[in-house]
């Protein structure tokens, strides 16, 4: 199976970027191909144009857009993996998605309700947060992002979501909690259809 990583997080250091490299270790390691955009180290730009709005609207995205949404065609599986930033994703990945999730390529207006025509893939989620595990949990933040991410973006557009994964309490964790964490974010590589 084809993979695709899309991975924001500005620094290279971080936990996050640990989690990247595990996973990617781990597909890899299963022979899967596998390619990573890491879209602060890219320098992604997530505002859309008017120009870039215009042409998508017209069905001719540019070509930075064109660009992603041909990994996009090529993968089967689509990871993102990215820490909570004030309750949703860095800027970086909500512009992605704006971008490269356009109408046309991403969804369609039908009959008399939208539809999504990425069907087929499948999506995983990887999250950190600094939130404890208790408020995340008993406050209903868990179930409001993924109601969001999950059904208003990725099923939206036609997406299966094998997983979404919250590692809470990052900044507090222990080294052998952080081996832990890394160890089920290998698992969940290692539980992927093949
Ligand atoms: C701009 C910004 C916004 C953040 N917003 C949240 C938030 O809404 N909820 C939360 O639990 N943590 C929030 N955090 C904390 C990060 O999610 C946390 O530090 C990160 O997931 C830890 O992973 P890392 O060590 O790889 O950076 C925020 C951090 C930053 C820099």
């Amino acid at each position: 199976m084809n993979h695709l990583i899309i991975y924001a997080h500005p620094n290279p250091a971080s936990f996050n970027h640990a989690i990247l490299e595990a996973y990617a270790d781990e597909l890899a390691s299963a022979g899967h191909p596998v390619r990573v955009r890491n879209l602060y180290a890219e320098g992604f730009n997530p505002v859309i144009l008017q120009s870039d709005y215009e042409l998508i609207n017209r069905g001719t995205p540019p070509d930075d857009i064109r660009s992603e949404q041909e990994h996009i065609r090529w993968c089967g599986i689509m990871t993102f993996i990215f820490p909570i930033f004030w309750a949703g994703m860095p800027a970086v990945l909500k512009g992605y998605i704006d971008k490269v999730f356009s109408v046309g390529f991403a969804y369609v207006f039908e009959g008399d309700r939208p539809r999504g025509i990425l069907r087929g893939r499948k999506a995983v989620i990887i999250n950190t947060t600094g939130g404890a595990l208790n408020y995340y949990q008993k406050s209903g933040m868990v179930e409001s992002i993924t109601h969001t991410m999950d059904g208003g973006i990725f099923r939206f557009c036609g997406f299966q979501v094998l997983e979404h994964k919250f590692f809470v309490a990052v900044p507090m964790a222990t080294r052998a909690e952080r081996s832990l964490m890394l160890e089920e974010v290998r698992a969940i590589a290692r539980s992927l259809p093949s």
